[in-house]
C-alpha cells in the first residue's frame, strides 16, 4: 500500500500515519519529522531548513524532493509506505510522479477539519523529540505528566506551534498545498476523510479505505 496523507497542519496526519504504519508494517515518511531531526543534529540539510521551519514557511522544494527521492529507494519502502506531509506543492507532486516505479501511489487520503479545531489541536500538542510520538494536553495525555510513555523523556512543544507561526502555516497551506486536493482529485485517486471525530473514529475511516484497496 502506497499512500499520501494530505491535509492542513494539526489535522491529525501524523497521529493516523503512526497507527497505520504499525498496523500494516509499512514506514511512515514524515518530512516534518525528518527535517526536525536534521535541525536537531545540525546537519547541512538541517541548517538549510531551520529558518524556514521556524518561520512556518515551506522548505525549498529542491531540498525536500532530494530527501524523499533518496528515502524512496531504501529497502524498507518496497512493500509500501505512507508519505506524511509530502508532497506539499505542485512542484513536489510533479517531481514525485517522475520518480519512477518507486514512487507509484495507490491512494491520497485528504484529511479535512475546521480551522478553529486545527488551531486548538496544535496548541495542545506535545511531542517526544526522540521517538516523535504525538500527545495532546486535551486529547491524548501521557501516563506521567509531560513525559513520553515510550522514552521516558520530557515532552516538548514544537517551536513552530506558537500562535503566530501557526497562522503563517495555515496561510502557506491554503496557498501552496490545498491546490493538490484538486490535482489528485483529477487523477481519480483522492479519498476525503472527515478528521473531526476522536482518533479512533478517524482511524476507522482510514482502515475502511485501506481494506477496500487491499
Ligand atoms: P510537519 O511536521 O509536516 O507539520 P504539518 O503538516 O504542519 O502537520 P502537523 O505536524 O502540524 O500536524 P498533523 O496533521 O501531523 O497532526 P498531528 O497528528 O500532530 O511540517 C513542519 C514544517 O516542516 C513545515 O511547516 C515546513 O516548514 C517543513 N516541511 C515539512 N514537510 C515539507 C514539505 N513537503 N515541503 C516543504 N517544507 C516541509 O495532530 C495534531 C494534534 O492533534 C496532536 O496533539 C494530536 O494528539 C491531536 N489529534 C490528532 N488527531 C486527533 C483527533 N482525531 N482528535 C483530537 N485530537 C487529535
Amino acid at each position: 500500500m502506497r499512500l499520501i496523507f494530505l491535509g492542513p497542519p494539526g489535522v491529525g496526519k501524523g497521529t493516523q500515519a503512526k497507527r497505520l504504519s504499525k498496523a500494516y508494517c509499512i514506514p511512515q515518511v514524515a518530512t516534518g519529522d525528518i527535517l526536525r531531526a536534521a535541525i536537531l543534529k545540525g546537519s547541512a540539510e538541517g541548517k538549510e531548513a531551520k529558518a524556514y521551519v521556524d518561520a512556518g514557511r515551506l522548505v525549498p522544494d529542491e531540498l525536500v524532493i532530494r530527501i524523499v527521492r533518496a528515502r524512496l529507494l531504501e529497502d524498507d519502502m518496497k512493500d509500501g509506505f505512507i508519505l506524511d506531509g509530502f508532497p506539499r506543492t505542485k512542484e513536489q507532486a510533479d517531481a514525485l510522479s517522475q520518480m519512477g516505479e518507486a514512487s507509484r501511489i495507490d491512494r491520497v487520503l485528504y484529511f479535512y477539519l475546521d480551522e478553529e479545531t486545527l488551531v486548538s489541536r496544535i496548541a495542545g500538542r506535545r511531542t517526544c523529540s526522540k521517538c516523535n510520538e504525538i500527545y495532546n494536553t486535551d486529547y491524548r495525555l501521557p501516563k506521567v505528566k509531560d513525559v513520553c510513555d515510550a522514552c521516558g523523556i520530557f515532552l516538548v512543544q514544537r517551536k513552530d506551534d506558537c500562535a503566530e507561526t501557526v497562522k503563517e502555516r495555515l496561510i502557506v497551506y491554503q496557498k501552496e498545498t490545498a491546490p493538490l486536493i484538486e490535482y489528485y482529485q483529477k487523477q481519480g485517486c483522492l479519498s476525503c476523510i472527515d478528521a473531526s471525530g476522536p482518533v479512533e473514529e478517524v482511524a476507522r475511516h482510514v482502515t475502511d479505505i485501506c481494506l477496500v484497496m487491499s
